[in-house]
């Protein structure tokens, strides 16, 4: 008889959990490929598609009345994932687990969970930027989710992660289909460089609740 080790039966949530929680406390970030079942990834990718001629739309800088479309900062469209679809949800219940495994293992208080589909035309890029201001934001984990098979080197779109301070990059990311990079939002100024083939994405902000009586935290759309 064989006795099954938890890693005979292959990776398991829990285990992945204990990588991200582990590289997070260690680094502030983690870069992790095949997370998500493959078919989950294909019904995301196949969602994305499908809503992305009529529902998304040009993605702004700033929230609610400092919203404005700045395209020399960011030229990709985007359409918030509220789980309406199948794959949507199955994605959205997938990170409420990680979001209770996070807190369970780095305390870190995750309150929810917000995304979008992201879509960057042929030469869109991001210029380099923060996605939270230590204090000023209640974004404490950023996340992207990458939906480009089969994506090459040459294809560019690269997400370059950077130290707090210095120019030197700590990471180039390439962004191949069912990548999950995970990482401290006020930690790590970021730009995704001009991608030279269509580049699709899943972008998601864990957030702690930083609501008052007086002011409700928004969601962003
Ligand atoms: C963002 C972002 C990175 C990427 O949407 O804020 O930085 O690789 N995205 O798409
Ligand atoms: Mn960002």
């Amino acid at each position: 008889m064989q006795i099954a080790t938890p890693y005979s039966r292959g990776p398991t949530d829990g285990d992945t959990f204990d990588q991200i929680a582990q590289s997070l406390e260690q680094v502030g970030y983690a870069v992790l490929s095949g997370v998500l079942p493959a078919s989950l990834t294909d019904s995301l990718f196949a969602d994305l598609k499908a809503l992305e001629q009529a529902e998304f739309k040009p993605a702004g800088v700033g929230r609610q009345d400092d919203f404005q479309v700045n395209r020399f900062v960011r030229l990709d469209k985007i359409c918030w994932l509220r789980g309406e679809s199948q794959a949507s949800a199955e994605f959205l219940a997938w990170t409420e687990k990680l979001r209770e495994g996070l807190n369970r293992r780095l305390f870190l208080g995750l309150f929810d969970y917000e995304c979008h589909y992201a879509s960057y035309p042929v030469g869109a890029f991001y210029k380099k930027h923060l996605d939270a201001f230590k204090g000023q934001s209640n974004r404490v984990l950023s996340t992207v989710f990458y939906l480009n098979p089969s994506w090459q080197p040459a294809d560019g779109g690269e997400l370059v992660l950077y130290p707090e301070s210095g120019s030197e990059p700590l990471e180039v990311i390439l962004p191949e289909y069912g990548k999950l990079v995970i990482f401290l939002s006020e930690e790590f100024p970021h730009e995704v460089l001009p991608a030279h083939r269509p580049r699709h994405s899943i972008a998601g902000w864990f957030r702690i609740n930083t609501s008052s009586a007086v002011r409700v935290d928004p969601p962003s759309y």
